[in-house]
């Protein structure tokens, strides 16, 4: 049970047992019922005032914990409840290179995800209109396509190739036109290529920071993998294999955190 929950029924128990009414509450986890009257069943207006106060410093100390308690950031999605694909998510690959290992790295992540349930999307920025990315044209009609599955989706993947020590900028003219808040309440992975490990706390310093600007509270372990060890074949992308086992766990705890 959730400090908040707990603060809840107390407050419920504390309500009710004011007007002497008895109800089932919470205490130390475990539900009591109506059959055994605990002070707050016996109506506190037949308490004497230092038991009183003190259930009143209780109450405060209880409700303080909700307040301070972090909240919970892990949503389940309605699709989960209808018997449909576990999550929808969306991926957004930035990267302005025509044959990106960024990409075909996003593609092979979305497949896996799709084993596991999810309806996955990848979104290749560079196939959206130049000039509308480039002028902030948020009405332009497949930008905000774009921007409304971005909204709607479960969990999104930001993916970028590392330039300059940070994401490109293809990523965000897209970013830019997102609305404020937009990764609010959503599972958020990001994800970076690099031509080498020397920057690849960019996930961190870089990328982190402007998920969080758009509201995104809950950002699992991102993954970062050197150029190298993504290879396109005609077919896909062939990973290396020290890249592969620490990519799945990071999609295993993608696909947790949406469930
Ligand atoms: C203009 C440019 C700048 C780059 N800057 C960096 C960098 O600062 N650090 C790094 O690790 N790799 C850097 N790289 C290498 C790319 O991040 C890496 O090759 C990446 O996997 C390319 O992804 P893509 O094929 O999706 O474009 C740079 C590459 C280019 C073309």
């Amino acid at each position: 049970m959730s400090p908040l929950a707990g603060s809840v029924s107390l407050w419920l128990g504390v309500a009710s047992s004011w007007s002497g009414t008895p109800v089932p509450v919470r205490q130390g986890g475990a539900a009591r019922g109506l059959g055994r009257r605990g002070p707050l069943q016996r109506g506190l207006l037949g308490l004497p005032a230092r038991r009183l106060l003190r259930l009143c410093a209780i109450q405060f100390s209880v409700r303080a914990v909700a307040v301070v308690s972090p909240m919970p950031t892990i949503y389940p999605s309605p699709s989960a409840c209808q018997g449909g694909p576990v999550s929808s998510i969306i991926a957004l690959a930035g990267s302005p290179s025509a044959d990106s290992r960024t990409v075909a790295l996003t593609e092979q992540l979305a497949e896996w995800l799709r084993g596991h349930g999810h309806a996955v999307r990848v979104v290749r920025v560079r196939d959206l209109p130049a000039e509308a990315l480039l002028g902030a044209d948020a009405g332009d009609p497949a930008i905000a396509e774009v921007i409304a599955a971005v909204a709607e989706a479960d969990g999104v993947i930001v993916a970028s190739p590392v330039y300059k020590a940070a994401y490109c900028g293809v990523l965000k003219v897209l970013l830019d036109l997102l609305p404020h808040m937009v990764l609010a309440g959503k599972v958020v992975l990001p994800v970076l290529t690099g031509g080498g490990p020397v920057h690849m706390l960019a996930l961190d310093y870089a990328l982190r920071p402007v998920l969080q600007a758009l509201g995104a509270h809950h950002v699992v372990p991102g993954a970062f993998v050197v150029d190298k060890h993504i290879e396109r074949t005609p077919d896909g992308v062939r990973l290396a294999p020290e890249a592969e086992p620490g990519l799945t766990r990071v999609v295993d705890k993608f696909s947790a955190a949406l469930t």
